[in-house]
């Protein structure tokens, strides 16, 4: 389990007190997300959210510290208080709603398919008669289940995206169907796959939240103050340039 802490002055933070040693928030990711997060040569956790949140925590007066944890058990995780807060390139949704609370929105996302070079696939509706590779309990997972029934054999379902990835480059599925920021990020880093990407005006607008404990108003405030306070002086640009360009 890996983690790295963000140590940022603790003066003005809500957790500075002179005696109580300050609270550190614990952030978990899944973090085989990349550019969003993921682990480097050196197993730290890095990436855009990652230094959203650190930007927001040293805004904020306060520590963090990342701990790595699998999708599948990500929203439980925050249930049982093992984690403090998640981010995860989380898309907000009206049922993830019913279970916690999301910060305002951090970054616009939108479904996209991988496929490869050689593909027929030109929409998202060409799915239909091939196999599908999604991760499990994403938004993706969700639109293809739509599109080819809950119980279709022709639904691969991953534990990770990068997995899926792979299955579709050695042919185990004909397609991937993921965030668009990690499917353009796996593409132009691995020009060996020979992927193409196929958009689809039918996949709707998503947009990534921080998310806490259901009715955890004070870290939900703390970090949409920080988030407003990292848009206003130029920090988020700056790491959004980092990531993705200006
Ligand atoms: N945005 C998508 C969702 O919320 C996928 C997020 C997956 N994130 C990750 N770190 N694996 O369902």
């Amino acid at each position: 389990q890996e983690t790295a802490t963000s140590t940022a002055p603790a003066a003005s933070g809500p957790a500075a007190t002179a005696s109580a040693p300050a609270k550190v928030y614990v952030v978990g990711t899944d973090a085989a997300y990349a550019p969003f997060e993921s682990q480097n040569e050196k197993g730290e956790i890095v990436g855009f959210d990652i230094d959203v949140v650190s930007a927001i925590a040293a805004k904020a007066g306060v520590q963090v510290k990342f701990v790595n944890t699998p999708w599948e058990g990500i929203f439980n995780a925050l249930q049982q208080g093992d984690r403090d807060v998640l981010v995860s390139a989380i898309t907000i949704t009206d049922e993830r709603k019913q279970t916690m609370d999301f910060t305002a929105p951090y970054f616009d996302a939108v479904q996209l398919i991988a496929v490869k070079q050689g593909s027929k696939v030109a929409k998202f509706d060409d799915l239909k008669p091939l196999k599908v590779g999604v991760q499990t309990g994403t938004t993706g997972d969700e639109v293809v289940t739509k599109l080819l029934g809950k119980n279709s054999a022709a639904i691969k379902r991953f534990e990770s995206t990068p997995l899926a990835l792979k299955e579709l480059e050695s042919g185990g599925v004909d397609a991937v169907v993921a965030d668009n920021g990690v499917v353009i990020h796996y593409v132009a880093n691995n020009a060996g796959a020979g992927f193409k990407t196929v958009s689809d005006p039918s996949f709707t607008p998503e947009q990534y939240g921080i998310a806490v404990r259901k009715g955890n108003t004070a870290v939900l405030e703390m970090i949409n103050q920080g988030l407003a306070g990292i848009r206003a002086d130029g920090t988020y640009d700056r790491i959004y340039a980092k990531y993705f360009g200006s």
